[in-house]
């Protein structure tokens, strides 16, 4: 279980403030939506909870401990062992099976599931292990995504507008999917304008 925070975060880009003062805490078992207009920052803040930005200013906190002088080695590390990102048109390996997409190619050793197969049946994608991520919609890949945050026992989820153009129906499911994960104890972060997701999410950080 992880705990991210973050103490008066700032992130400029080439000189320009785009968030600042940002203060939060999301802990395990925690659903959090990070909102406001377009091009306020979601997506920056979020890529600075998950280390993958460094920021101008403030801190951000893993298990209470501060990142700010943490090598790449330790950045890494802590991507594999505790992080999954879902990013919208990211991160699906399109010219390879779920399979494959689940575990890596056998990198990624599950502690909690013997098969891939046992995450696309929670996510909805039983017996599509064999076909090409290329053939999925764009919310079943979402799905996989959460999928393969499961089979890799993440403890905290980076989701970027996870729900961006689904039906009404694919992003219940996605929605449905995150509360699983968050129940298990995850800490879950999306970044999202969209309100329905908000809404669902019982912690809400909202960007000026
Ligand atoms: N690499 C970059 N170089 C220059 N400007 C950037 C960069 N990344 C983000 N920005 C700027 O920072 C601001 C915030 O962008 P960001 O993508 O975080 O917004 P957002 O809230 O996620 O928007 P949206 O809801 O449209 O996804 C924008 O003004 C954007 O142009
Ligand atoms: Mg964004």
């Amino acid at each position: 279980m992880v705990n991210i925070s973050a103490q008066n975060l700032g992130i400029a880009i080439e000189g320009n403030s785009v968030f600042e003062n940002v203060t939060l805490e999301c802990g395990p078992g925690v659903m959090m939506a990070l909102t406001g207009p377009s091009g306020c920052g979601k997506s920056t803040l979020l890529n600075a909870l998950g280390l993958v930005l460094p920021p101008s200013v403030g801190d951000v906190l893993v298990d209470g401990v501060s990142t700010k002088n943490w090598s790449d080695k330790q950045r890494f590390a802590f991507w594999k062992q505790h992080a999954a990102f879902i990013y919208q048109d990211y991160g699906v390996i399109e010219a390879e099976t779920l399979s494959f997409n689940i575990t890596l190619g056998g990198q990624l050793k599950s502690a909690t599931y013997q098969r891939p197969e046992e995450v696309l049946e929670i996510v909805g994608l039983q017996s599509r292990e064999k076909e090409h991520a290329s053939v999925l919609s764009g919310g079943e890949k979402q799905r996989l995504g959460i999928a393969r945050a499961m089979y890799k026992d993440s403890h905290v989820l980076f989701a970027d507008e996870p729900t961006a153009s689904l039906d009404p129906a694919n992003r219940d499911m996605i929605i449905e999917l995150l509360r699983l994960a968050t129940a298990r104890g995850m800490s879950v972060i999306v970044a999202t304008h969209d309100d329905y997701l908000a809404q669902a999410c019982p912690q809400k950080y909202r960007l000026p």
